[in-house]
């Protein structure tokens, strides 16, 4: 690179050192037997790198040396072993339009600002709005499955109030009803929204996780006999823990008689439209109002990748109004493709790229594939549990969620609590396996995704032996060594 292009040696030495770290690392990630993170506690970590800013500059070989330390202590959630959250792997084609977007440094305002992205945005829409049955739809890239959430929650504010962007909500005590399974992002918007968690009303779930619908409808006619004005029900597809699916249709019929918006939360599930063997498991996600859907979870964009889809056009400029202030940035010339009109956000990144060169690259063939294998790999490890007498399934598996519970021999339940709490901490110190803890029946557990394109059978034999030696030493160390 010559000075002429702006661009000087150190420039130079930069980005070919991180180039030449940026291969590394990604032909590490086939490597198992890296472990996953180096489970330092924050002060050892702090340690290890000097983090102020300062006055002078550092020059590339200490940019580069931090750069190595951020690498070798970030968490590898590329590792085929990864199965923590609802996501894991890298997608090239993705991690590739990471790098262009940033290399491009736009934002999603204007047609006129945002030329191929505006398109590509649009089209990613119209793609995932017609796998869902929003024909006639629209939709926006948000931050995420909580802020989709927050938005189909202001839409339906909106529809059930149309005066409420000028006179606020007025006194007026709006109640919405999402399940106990429901994500707590829920929460967050009935505050934001100023609809009070309190008038947050929670439905309960059977075993599986899948809400009530008696107890919705019975709940739907008791806040109207106590004077208050139901406006929406979250209906969740594929919740976090144990991976239920709302009886959609049936909630769908409930929204229909009680003029109430349909929000359907498939961060998670969502993904599942992407093959017909898994797509019935989310019958009647058409008869939403609207959805979000997360492609960086199963799908394995890289994050941020979400996007909210309204079944009717027009819904989201109204919601979004930026009313004339923004008459220097929103254009007239581009009204009828520009996207800045639907969203929350002013600045908003471009995250279509990455999943339409991620689409192009898989084609559709691919992600039906990809779907399939997590849903037999995850049917696969569920079995593997049920077969062995020292675990057991804490619930039926829902999309690739599976919640495992170490049982031991000879321990009582409350014993089973220590040892399972115990057990993800030595997992996770072991830089072996990631997975999470949650709680299921007031016990914990531990929930396993599959989600990480490197998964396969061996891996899952290999986790399964692990588990169990590790649930064996501890409650040998705690309970039969005495
Ligand atoms: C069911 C569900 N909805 C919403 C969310 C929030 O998604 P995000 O992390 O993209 O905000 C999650 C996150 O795990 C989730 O599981």
């Amino acid at each position: 690179m010559s000075e002429e292009d702006g661009l000087n040696n150190s420039d130079e030495r930069l980005l070919q050192g991180v180039l030449a770290r940026i291969w590394r690392y990604l032909q590490d990630n086939n490597n198992s037997s890296i472990t996953i993170n180096k489970a330092k506690n924050y002060r050892e970590l702090q340690m290890k790198l000097d983090l102020a800013v300062r006055e002078e500059s550092v020059d590339v070989e200490e940019m580069l040396q931090d750069i190595d330390i951020y690498l070798s202590e970030s968490v590898r959630t590329s590792h085929p072993h990864f199965m923590n959250p609802l996501w894991g792997g890298t997608n090239l084609p993705s991690f590739t339009g990471e790098i262009i977007t940033a290399l491009t440094n736009t934002s999603m305002y204007t047609f006129e600002i945002a030329p191929m992205a505006t398109l590509i945005e649009n089209e990613m829409i119209k793609t995932m709005s017609k796998l869902v049955g929003f024909d006639a739809g629209e939709g926006i890239f948000t931050t995420g499955g909580s802020n989709g959430n927050l938005m189909g929650m202001l839409c339906a504010r909106d529809r059930k109030l149309p005066d409420v962007q000028n006179e606020g909500i007025n006194g007026k005590s709006l109640v919405a009803f999402i399940s106990e399974e429901a994500h707590y992002s829920t929460t967050m918007a009935a505050n934001i929204l100023g609809i009070g968690n309190k008038n947050l009303i929670v439905i309960s779930c059977n075993e599986f996780g899948e809400m009530d619908t008696e107890e919705l409808e019975e709940k739907i006619a008791a806040e109207k006999r106590a004077g208050n004005t139901p406006f929406c029900v979250i209906a969740t597809a594929g919740t976090t823990v144990k991976g239920a699916v709302d009886p959609l249709d049936e909630i769908a019929e409930i929204c229909k008689r009680e003029y109430l918006w349909l929000h359907i939360d498939a961060a998670w599930g969502g993904a599942a439209l992407l093959s017909p063997k898994t797509r019935q498991l989310l019958q009647g996600i058409e008869k939403g109002d609207s959805i979000c859907w997360d492609p960086h979870k199963m799908m394995g964009v890289h994050l941020i990748c979400s996007v909210f889809l309204v079944k009717s056009a027009g819904t989201l400029s109204k919601v979004c109004s930026h009313t004339d202030d923004a008459h220097y940035l929103l254009l007239d010339s581009s009204k009828e493709i520009d996207l800045g009109n639907k969203s929350l956000q002013c600045g908003r990144r471009v995250d279509a790229l990455k999943l339409w060169l991620a689409w192009r690259a898989k084609g559709n063939e691919g992600w039906r594939k990809q779907i399939e294998k997590y849903f037999s790999i995850a049917e696969y490890l569920a079995t593997k549990v049920s077969e062995n007498p020292l675990l057991e399934l804490a619930c039926k598996p829902g999309m690739t969620n599976v919640c495992i519970r170490y049982t031991g021999a000879r321990l009582t339940p409350d014993k089973q609590d220590l040892v399972n709490s115990k057990l993800r901490v030595v997992l996770l110190e072991s830089g072996e396996f990631m997975v999470s803890k949650s709680i299921i029946n007031n016990r914990p557990i531990l929930r396993a995704v599959i989600a990480n394109p490197k998964i396969d059978e061996n891996i899952i034999d290999n986790f399964i032996e692990t588990i169990v030696n590790i649930g064996n030493k501890i409650s040998n160390d705690e309970y039969h060594s005495r």
